[in-house]
């Protein structure tokens, strides 16, 4: 007796299911061609398995996830981004006539019409050609999804503001001092917290307070006539509190000795 004789070779989807007689050949008809399920086949799947499996491991303890500093959900000013395989659809987002008012169209509507398409283009394209070339319509349609999901995704890389989302995102270690007086006068500065945060750790519009090492003198007069991105004549108060904050400034976020 055979090997196999009497097992069913299935699954072809060449084979119309209206051909008549619809005979399937037998196993034993493929020599060489096929191997046994147990334990050769499952043997295999399984260490090919466990080499991915131990190659996740590996990476995930060699790059563990990029974590950033805890949600605030009063944080208005944080710019979130989505994982890569989403940004091209965010990049969609960005664009006149898919976003705003038309944000269904860049939402719902493309994404729909392309993954439906997708979905139904077994029910839609039932030709028996298999080769790309003989198949014009459905290959320079995927060609054409491809290449615009690659580009979206481009654009999107290239467009974000990658320092200031470090920024954003950073974890402060330096724990500030609320009670010191300049903290309490600082907290009165609504502008100023809107860029720079609550605790001074800075965000997507401006830099962490306490990184760099200006002198009381320095902070004042950045804070009076402004720096680059930072607009002048924001402070609220008199001079003497001005000077107790700069102090406290300068002093890292605590209250100077
Ligand atoms: C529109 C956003 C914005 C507002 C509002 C703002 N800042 Fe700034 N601030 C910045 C930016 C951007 C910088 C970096 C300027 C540069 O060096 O180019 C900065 C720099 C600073 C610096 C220097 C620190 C460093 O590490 O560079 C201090 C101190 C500072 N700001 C304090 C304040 C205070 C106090 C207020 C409120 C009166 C305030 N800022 C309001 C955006 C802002």
């Amino acid at each position: 007796m055979h090997r196999g004789k009497g097992m069913k070779f299935v699954g072809d989807s060449r084979v119309p299911a209206t051909r008549m007689p619809n005979i399937p050949k037998d196993y034993s008809e493929y020599p060489h061609k096929t191997e046994a399920f147990w334990p050769n086949f499952l043997l295999r799947e399984w260490m090919v398995g466990a080499v991915f499996l131990i190659g996740y491991l590996c990476l995930t303890v060699a790059h563990p996830s990029p974590l950033e500093r805890v949600a605030d959900p009063t944080d208005s000013g944080y710019i979130p981004l989505p994982d890569w395989y989403f940004l091209f659809l965010y990049q969609l987002l960005k664009y006149e006539y898919a976003a705003g008012d038309f944000t269904v169209i860049g939402a719902v509507v493309m994404p729909g019409i392309a993954f439906g398409a997708l979905l139904l283009a077994p029910f839609l394209d039932r030709g028996v050609e298999r080769r790309p070339i003989k198949r014009p319509v459905a290959t320079s349609l995927m060609l054409l999804g491809v290449i615009a999901t690659i580009f979206l995704t481009w654009e999107s890389v290239d467009q974000h503001d990658w320092e200031a989302a470090a920024r954003q995102g950073a974890i402060v270690e330096d724990e500030i001092d609320e009670d010191a007086e300049g903290y309490q006068i600082y907290m009165s500065q609504q502008a100023c917290i809107n860029c720079h945060g609550e605790q001074g750790e800075g965000g997507a519009a401006a830099p962490n307070l306490f990184e760099s090492d200006y002198s009381k003198e320095e902070i004042m007069d950045i804070i009076i006539n402004g720096q680059g991105e930072m607009p002048a004549d924001l402070f609220e108060g008199s001079d003497e509190e001005l000077e107790i904050m700069a102090e406290w400034i300068e002093n890292d976020g605590e209250a100077p000795e």
